[in-house]
């Protein structure tokens, strides 16, 4: 069968690679595309777990009739309600308007809300399963475990325990399709790695404290391959993946290094950006990711944010406010609770201010965040003495990194 991939002999990969689709949540670009993973497993009785995003229906009701020959699926398993996962639920259950949907307390009224499905004769067959609930399919039992916030109330996964495979939909999934190989050890994990942060920060970034309990669940678990529903199979490098997750989800950085982002009108506040930089690299700092907040989507600020200890907010005041390209990062850091960072801040102004103001304000909301040096704010160009300032934001940054370099 075209472009369907055995995770084991009887476990199939069914899913789809989109790479059309500009943005996910109609927000987060998708620029390297991503995948849709859905998984047959065949034994006396056939169980689909997932679907895909509607958009991508066609080719995924190819691969699973074309895996199933004259078989027909019993099971449905909804391991998540959000629509690139459910949105062709309908489609299945009029192929096979026999199949048992299996979900939790939380999934029905969720399909119910989506999708009118009330003209369906299988909407009946719903089969309402709890932590800890088991499945038989014959070899395989299917396990569910609620990890309910990663991502949404109803999220659950699913571990079939004769082959040890994990499969859990959101959790440990990435952005990027899948061109060719399917398998952490049939890909280039850079990539992956970097998409795969970017997922978690903007999409289940804020439930850090449910993820922390969704690992700590699983860990009893004898996990040979965990099969998300985005982006690559995990069954080389298992605790690579597990690693990221659970250092995510405490928001400790990964490395030593200093994200500045900035946003700038007329380029003063970009002259004190950098400034900054120039003079962390002469203090030693090696990682400096530096944006403009005007050019780079915040999704990928945000996962650098994720990744490095240190942070350097600008911003030119706009409407006595922070600039408008910089403050939906503030917000949806503050939304997040952001911890265990080091910041500093800076900006411009002309008249009344407020760029400033603006980000001290965001920092005074947040408790894990230690402000580093006095903030400086500029008006028009930097001077020497304001150099100076900035200058002396970067040495306090850099002395903080280095005393805590491991
Ligand atoms: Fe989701
Ligand atoms: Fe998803």
């Amino acid at each position: 069968m075209h472009n369907v991939e055995n995770l084991t002999e009887d476990i199939f990969w069914i899913g789809v690679n989109d790479r059309k689709t500009q943005r996910f949540e109609n927000y987060l670009p998708l620029d390297k595309g991503v995948s849709y993973n859905s998984y047959l497993i065949l034994d006396e009785k056939v169980a689909l777990i997932d679907t895909v995003e509607i958009g991508t229906s066609e080719s995924f009701l190819e691969k699973l009739e074309g895996v199933l020959g004259d078989r027909k699926v019993d099971y449905l398993i909804i391991n998540h309600m959000e629509p690139d996962h459910a949105g062709a639920i309908k489609d299945v259950i009029r192929l096979y308007p026999d199949i048992m949907l299996v979900g939790n307390a939380k999934t029905f009224p969720m399909l119910d809300a989506f999708y009118d499905c009330s003209k369906e004769r299988c909407m009946n067959n719903r089969m309402v399963i709890k932590d800890g609930d088991t499945l038989e399919l014959g070899k395989h039992t299917l396990n569910f475990a609620m990890v309910p916030m990663v991502h949404w109330p109803e999220s659950m996964v699913t571990f079939e325990s004769f082959t040890g495979t994990l499969f859990s939909n959101d959790a440990f999934g990435s952005f990027g399709s899948l061109d060719g190989g399917i398998f952490d050890d049939q890909l280039n994990l850079d990539f992956y790695e970097d998409e795969m942060r970017r997922y978690y920060s903007n999409i289940v970034g804020k439930y850090g404290v449910q993820t922390q309990n969704a690992i700590k669940k699983l860990s009893g678990l004898d996990i040979k391959c965990i099969a998300p529903c985005h982006g690559p199979i995990w069954r080389t490098d298992i605790a690579k993946v597990i690693k990221h997750y659970d250092a995510w989800s405490k928001m400790e950085p990964e490395s030593e290094g200093v994200v500045i982002v900035y946003g700038s009108m007329y380029g003063n506040t970009e002259k004190m950006a950098n400034s900054i930089a120039s003079q962390l690299a002469k203090e030693g700092i090696v990682n400096i990711k530096m944006y403009d907040a005007s050019k780079t989507d915040h999704s990928y600020i945000i996962s650098d944010i994720w990744k490095y200890q240190g942070l350097i907010i600008g911003s030119c005041s706009h409407n006595n406010a922070v600039y408008p390209k910089v403050q939906p990062i503030l917000s949806k850091l503050q939304n997040y609770g952001l911890k265990n960072r080091y910041l500093g801040i800076f900006g411009n102004m002309m008249w009344s201010g407020g760029g400033v103001r603006g980000i001290q304000a965001f920092a005074d909301s947040l408790r894990g965040v230690e402000v580093i040096g006095e903030s400086v704010e500029v008006k028009g160009t930097p001077k020497p003495a304001d150099y100076a300032k900035l200058e002396a934001i970067a040495i306090a940054m850099a002395d903080k990194l280095k005393e805590v370099r491991k």
